[in-house]
């Protein structure tokens, strides 16, 4: 049997990671600054995660949403403190696009309505009424399509309120920082200004921090750096550091009823001991702190190279955009430097997403490199 040819895929086979680094089966070792889509937050192989995980598999790897799973409170319980998220509930699932949807699903219940807005350029994975809210027809299949998703432009206040003003729309869902899309934010008058706005038209409002959360803007989450409380949060990629899983936070007004959300999978044994070895790790590790540090050593060296025409995002998710697509540039530093970066919607984007460890010597090796091929 073949394999569903979906992926265009780089020659490059590895087999071992540590860190930041990444080793193929020729040994050679490639310098990780895209975590393998921002999911790769506390570093490969964290001693702390592989003892974490391989414990709680030697004592019990799965057991269904039938039982007690004490590993789930501990989860919420550090996630509150770590987040500083007050007060929401606490839903698990296995990725950010499944995270989305039970958000969307949620909203629906809640308001009784059903329609979506979303913003231009947007990213929120490829189920139902997530892919439908991702501002990309080529992924929308006629199924989807059949959800009612409306979509403006990040920033445009008015077109919001216009929308909103019909009160059919269930939930308004953000990324506060566009991450396939481009790395673009909005002031934290826009965002103020959305949070007001989806409070008096009754809708609620879905920050997916599935890319922006878990410490990789040097918050815990992108929107706390604009103050906003909002109603359901998504997250996903670094909360497992590779391992499967996702979640909601979900604001108290909402209420659970049984069976009103569900999985198989959502908040297994090992994933909430992959989780809760992440969140110890960037306790422990200062780990914001290390990402705002860095993220100000990068910019420092980015704003030092002319061909650079902006420095786009903030804290480790950050984009450098060009004068001409990256494309070939991107391919010179995988396979000339050994160094993976990432691209974006945007076609002169390079985007970098390292490990939440990354170190300055590893944004010099970057920049060095770079520099050559400028
Ligand atoms: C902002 C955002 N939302 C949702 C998703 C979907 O996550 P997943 O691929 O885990 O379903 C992604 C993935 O890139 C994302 O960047």
């Amino acid at each position: 049997m073949s394999l569903f040819n979906v992926y265009p895929l780089f020659d490059i086979t590895p087999i071992t990671a540590k860190d930041v680094y990444v080793f193929d089966k020729e040994g050679i070792r490639y310098l990780d600054l895209y975590g393998g889509h921002a999911v790769i937050s506390i570093g490969h192989s964290h001693p702390v995660y592989v003892k974490k995980v391989s414990e709680q598999l030697s004592e019990l790897g799965f057991y269904s949403n039938a039982i007690q799973n004490p590993l789930q409170i501990e989860l919420s319980q550090k996630l509150t403190q770590l987040s500083s998220c007050e007060d929401y509930q606490l839903f698990l699932c296995n990725s950010g696009a499944e995270a989305n949807e039970n958000a969307l699903k949620l909203a629906s219940f809640h308001t009784g309505k059903k329609k979506v807005l979303a913003f231009k350029n947007s990213f929120h994975g490829r189920t139902s009424a997530a892919v439908a809210a991702t501002d990309n027809p080529k992924i929308v299949a006629p199924i989807n399509a059949q959800q009612e998703v409306e979509f403006v432009e990040l920033g445009d206040l008015v077109a919001v309120e216009n929308a909103l003003e019909k009160k059919d729309i269930c939930a308004v869902i953000i990324e506060v920082i566009q991450g396939v899309g481009g790395l673009d934010e909005s002031t934290t008058a826009f965002y103020q200004g959305l949070e007001q706005l989806c409070k008096k038209y009754h809708t609620l409002l879905i920050a997916d921090e599935v890319q922006s959360g878990f410490g990789r803007t040097g918050d815990f989450f992108a929107f706390q750096k604009h103050n906003i409380t909002p109603d359901v949060i998504s997250m996903a990629k670094g909360m497992g550091n590779g391992f499967p899983i996702g979640g909601i936070f979900i604001h108290p007004a909402i209420k659970a009823s049984f069976g009103l959300l569900g999985t198989t999978f959502g908040g297994n044994h090992l994933a909430c001991a992959a989780s809760l070895a992440v969140l110890k790790v960037i306790e422990e590790e200062s780990l914001l702190q290390n990402v705002k540090k860095l993220s100000q050593y990068f910019e420092e060296k980015a704003a030092a190279i002319s061909n650079i025409k902006s420095i786009k995002g903030r804290g480790l998710m950050l984009g450098l955009e060009f004068d001409f697509p990256i494309g070939a540039l991107r391919k010179k530093l995988i396979f000339k430097h050994h160094i993976f970066t990432g691209s974006a919607k945007n076609p002169n984007l390079l985007r970098i997403l390292p490990p939440l460890i990354v170190q300055k010597k590893h944004i010099d090796m970057f920049f060095e490199a770079l520099k050559k091929e400028l």
